[in-house]
């Protein structure tokens, strides 16, 4: 490993505690290295609108952090042990092509404030992108709602039949879920949209640094205020993004749970696509739903991310090394999340429903409710109508399912399912969504 930055000449590391105290951070650094690399030249500008820095320093910096930046691209530059962390790497680099020059990028910012800078325009991307995933998916569902509005299937209740249903419904229920986990997604960016640069340990430093001048570079919409309060958002305002990806993640388990029912051979409603499926290593028979069922295991991954930060959070005011550790799950868990969920889109599409089966397992004691409310709307009490029906679940036998669909016409009811709603809904949205820099 290269000295540490802040060796001082004189101490001899020791490699085991090095290695302990650096973890794997110069692998997750690889997934924020180039938004470290865009904020070191953010830093760099502003410290020579500040007078700090010469016009030609800056020059030469923003120069040799975009020569990394396409090294790191075209893979001829890697972030290995070679490194405490990439916010080393980045100094080393300055430092080995520009001399003294290089030596001076870190005037006025500590690491503390440089990880958090990084680690929330990563994060803001992740929001996005879960936000634009989540409004994809719900077009989908939106889509394929409209084409299925007449398609008769049990709704179940308890996992039991109870009323008959459509597969418009079912659709339409995941895109308006889908809005509202695009929404949360929205919410968690509009918290870390924020600038913490300029904060340095977390004292802020005796230097007219041009914070609203990095914060408009970077295209945040507002300064982090306070510099103790930059360090203690740290790993709070994670959780709060976890939380979002959560909100989604736990429709796509739901999605998940019902497909894995639906292409039971018993139930036998619904196939996966095929590239959506595997095989079994003994069994010759076997196409296996391991897709969905890896999606329905990501709410777990999510969980176990929260469950990390939680703990790691029990801490007093200011920077402490234990924030490091909230690095790695918020990493893992978008990674895993967004990677999940950017397969629904497809697997919205593509899964293939069998009409038949599904018309066929509607039973005509599902219309008992129909004809308790059909005796209530003529003016018998609700509750002596379901006792009479009760009696004679046997005489329902002559309804279709359309009869019973057709007069769901209460907005969101089978007949009715509001689907121009939540079109307007989706489009507002598609609209309103942020443009990063
Ligand atoms: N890897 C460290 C982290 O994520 C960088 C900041 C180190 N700061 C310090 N004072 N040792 O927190």
């Amino acid at each position: 490993m290269s000295k540490p930055l802040w060796d001082k000449g004189g101490d001899e590391a020791d490699a085991a505690v090095q290695r302990f105290c650096a973890a794997d951070d110069v692998v997750l650094d690889r997934e924020i290295f180039l938004f470290d690399i865009e904020a070191s030249a953010a830093h760099a500008r502003g410290l020579g609108r500040a007078g700090i820095l010469s016009e030609g320093e800056v020059r030469d910096i923003v120069r040799e952090l975009g020569a990394l930046t396409e090294a790191w691209r075209e893979g001829r530059f890697m972030l290995d042990d070679r490194f405490e962390d990439g916010h080393s790497a980045i100094e080393d680099h300055l430092t080995a092509k520009l001399g003294d020059t290089g030596k001076k990028v870190h005037t006025g910012r500590s690491r503390n404030d440089q990880v958090l800078v990084a680690v929330r325009l990563w994060e803001r991307a992740q929001l996005a992108r879960l936000e634009a995933l989540c409004l994809e998916v719900s077009a989908r569902c939106l889509a394929r709602a409209r084409a299925t509005a007449g398609v008769p299937m049990p709704g179940y209740t308890h996992l039991q039949r109870a009323v008959p249903s459509t597969l418009g419904a079912f659709f339409a229920a995941f895109a308006e879920a889908f809005l509202d986990d695009a929404e949360s997604a929205r919410a968690a960016y509009a918290r870390l949209d924020a600038n913490p640069l300029g904060t340095a340990a977390g004292y802020g430093v005796n230097l007219p640094l041009d914070r609203a001048g990095t914060t408009t570079e970077l295209g945040f919409s507002r300064v982090l205020v306070s510099p103790i309060y930059a360090q203690n958002s740290r790993g709070k305002l994670e959780l709060y993004a976890l939380g979002a990806l959560e909100q989604a993640l736990l429709d796509v388990r739901r999605l998940a749970w019902d497909l894995s029912l639906f292409t039971m051979a018993e139930l036998g409603f619904a196939t996966l696509p095929t590239a959506y499926t595997t095989g079994s290593s003994i069994m010759p028979n076997k196409r296996n739903p391991d897709v969905v069922e890896l999606l329905r295991a990501l709410p777990g991954v999510v969980e176990g991310a929260r469950a990390e930060l939680g703990a790691t959070l029990s801490l007093p005011s200011g920077y402490h090394r234990d924030l490091q550790a909230t690095k790695g799950p918020v990493l893992r868990a978008f990674g895993r999340g967004l990677e999940g969920l950017a397969l629904v889109p497809t697997l919205i599409d593509e899964v293939r429903f069998d009409e038949a089966r599904m018309r066929a397992a509607l039973s005509p004691d599902m219309y008992a409710t129909d004809r308790a409310v059909e005796l209530a709307a003529a003016g018998l009490p609700f509750r002596d109508a379901y006792k009479q029906v009760a009696q004679e679940l046997d005489q329902l036998g002559d309804r279709s399912p359309e009869q019973s669909l057709q007069a769901r016409v209460s907005l969101g009811g089978m007949a009715n399912l509001g689907l121009e709603l939540l079109e307007e809904r989706l489009t507002a949205q598609l609209g309103a969504r942020p443009q990063i820099p």
